[in-house]
């Protein structure tokens, strides 16, 4: 596992743009793992701006980690009415690059049957080859996607509840500003499992800001376990890159 510790979250974005436009140039058609979350937008604005210098997303294809179960994309609603990751991925990324409509995979947060739906997922992977490059954050709880406390790390794509802290942090960072009660946040989600991450080629995980330095050293540094779900990645066997700002390093020993 290489880290990459940089000054503040620009130089983290753009050090992790910067990796994702490698695999795009080497593998023109490649198949990314996107993430979502206040972490990568700052990513994705710098794949937009690589995008117009030139770099090409036509051949591309994405499957996104996660999905509130009960919410379906609503383009047509204002951006804070709807909270769906589809309706993010479009407005932070999606809309801003070259990237073609049947070539992007989200997770369905309204399938007739979860389970059918959540196998169909985990198919459409491996029918693309597998996921070459996943992007990753790390939520407070230690998650990686919505694969909150507890889960194995053998999990494939199903769904999940979603943790009191995943609640907490995602009311403060989105649903605050759009008005809408925390009762109300949805309590699922479909999220693929660790076992299903850990099958990808190359893994990219990006953490941000001070709240973060603790749960990134018991990750990186602790024990591997299904209580930090991200200590998985001490057990990735392929390249990983764990990108971090100064300040989410903090904590991290002989680093
Ligand atoms: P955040 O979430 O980027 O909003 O901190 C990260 C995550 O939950 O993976």
């Amino acid at each position: 596992m290489k880290v990459v510790i940089k000054k503040d979250y620009e130089e983290m974005s753009d050090y992790a743009a910067e990796v994702i436009a490698q695999a795009v140039r080497s593998k023109p058609d490649c198949v990314l793992g996107l993430a979502t979350g206040s972490t990568p937008c700052g990513t994705y604005a710098k794949l937009a701006s690589k995008h117009k210098q030139g770099l090409d997303f036509s051949r591309v294809k994405t499957f996104n980690l996660d999905e509130y179960l009960g919410l379906a994309i609503e383009l047509d609603k204002p951006y804070a009415l709807d909270q769906s990751y589809a309706r993010f991925m479009h407005e932070e990324f999606f809309n801003h690059v070259n990237i073609r409509k049947e070539n992007i995979y989200l997770p369905n947060g309204r399938p007739e049957d979860p389970g059918e739906f959540c196998a169909w997922y985990e198919q459409e992977i491996k029918k693309a080859g597998g996921i070459d490059l996943q992007l990753l954050g790390i939520g407070g709880d230690g998650h990686w996607a919505f694969n909150e406390p507890g889960s194995s790390l053998s999990s494939r794509t199903r769904v999940v509840e979603l943790s009191a802290q995943t609640i907490d942090d995602n009311y403060e960072s989105f649903y605050k500003v759009s008005g809408i009660e925390k009762e109300k946040m949805p309590r699922q989600a479909i999220t693929m499992g660790i076992g299903t991450i850990l099958e990808s080629k190359q893994l990219l995980m990006i953490a941000s800001g001070e709240k973060k330095a603790d749960v990134v050293a018991r990750a990186l540094q602790g024990p591997v376990t299904s209580e930090i779900t991200a200590s998985a990645i001490q057990i990735f066997k392929g390249n990983a890159s764990v990108v971090l700002d100064e300040p989410a390093a903090a904590q991290l020993k002989n680093c």
